[in-house]
């Protein structure tokens, strides 16, 4: 791999030639530094930021000021690697309130790309964005920002209809322009056919490793999470000297194939 700046256009060579794409999330500066200096290609600064650093319950609290922010913060650290920002809590529902944001998240934070959850509600705000030259990935399957509405961190996509839903919706969005697609916690099975399906590349989160990269949050990887851990994450701290040596272990497990693993995967 040469050490040239990571685009969308680089992670779609990288899928068509059959390599796999890292991505963590990331929320400052030194963490930004200590990625890249682990392999990592794509940094997302994810609204998850509002459970992890800001302590809320969900991601609903988190604002668009707080989202330029830490984006600003990580872009000042990053050089290689992509870098992704969430839209966060109803900033993608219209285009125009979605110009807005993408205006703020790539002028004032530094973003390359814009994640937006949802499917087939948010296709005319990915259209819009693509059309004015923001590249976007999209996210389905679990969409943390509905957890009041669907009552709780529930894995998607089980019966008929709901894989269905996803996978009509996710050629959608691949249609309507998106350079990416974020799955997060759908089966496996039905990740792997949709990333097979899309020629954009399909990150994947808890929906096994056929997708064609896998993202975690940073902190559960090293294990700063009280608690149990989401069963689809790995604590690659717990046999390592350092924070980069844990996560270089995670690079490497994602590019070998090895993360996810069977007892991290729900078929
Ligand atoms: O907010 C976030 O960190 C995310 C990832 C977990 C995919 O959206």
């Amino acid at each position: 791999m040469s050490a040239a700046p990571i685009s969308v256009a680089t992670l779609a060579t990288m899928k068509a030639r059959g390599e796999r794409i890292t991505c963590l999330t990331c929320y400052d500066a030194s963490f930004a530094r200590l990625l890249e200096a682990a392999g990592v290609d794509v940094l997302l600064v994810g609204d998850s930021l509002g459970m992890v650093l800001q302590g809320h319950g969900s991601t609903v609290p988190v604002t668009l000021e707080h989202m330029a922010y830490h984006s600003a913060c990580v872009a000042r650290g990053r050089r290689r690697a992509l870098l992704i920002a969430d839209f966060p809590f109803l900033v993608g529902v219209t285009p125009e309130r979605a110009l807005v944001g993408a205006a703020r998240l790539m002028q004032e934070g530094g973003a390359q790309v814009v994640k937006i959850e949802g499917g087939a509600s948010v296709l005319e705000t990915v259209r819009c964005l693509t059309t004015q030259g923001v590249p976007v990935c999209g996210h389905m399957g679990l969409m943390p920002q509905s957890v009041n509405l669907i009552g709780g961190y529930r894995f998607q996509g089980r019966d008929a209809d709901s894989a269905e839903t996803i996978r009509r919706d996710a050629l959608a969005i691949a249609e309507a322009g998106a350079s990416l697609l974020v799955l997060e916690c759908v089966p496996a099975a039905l990740a792997q056919e949709i990333s097979r399906a899309l020629t954009i590349p399909v990150i994947g989160i808890g929906a096994g490793a056929g997708c064609d990269g896998q993202v975690l949050v940073i902190y559960d990887i090293l294990g700063l999470n009280p608690g149990q851990p989401p069963r689809f994450s790995r604590d690659f701290m717990k046999d390592s000297g350092s924070i980069l040596e844990a996560v270089t272990g995670y690079v490497t497990a994602v590019r070998e194939g090895s993360f996810p693993g069977p007892t991290e995967t729900t078929y």
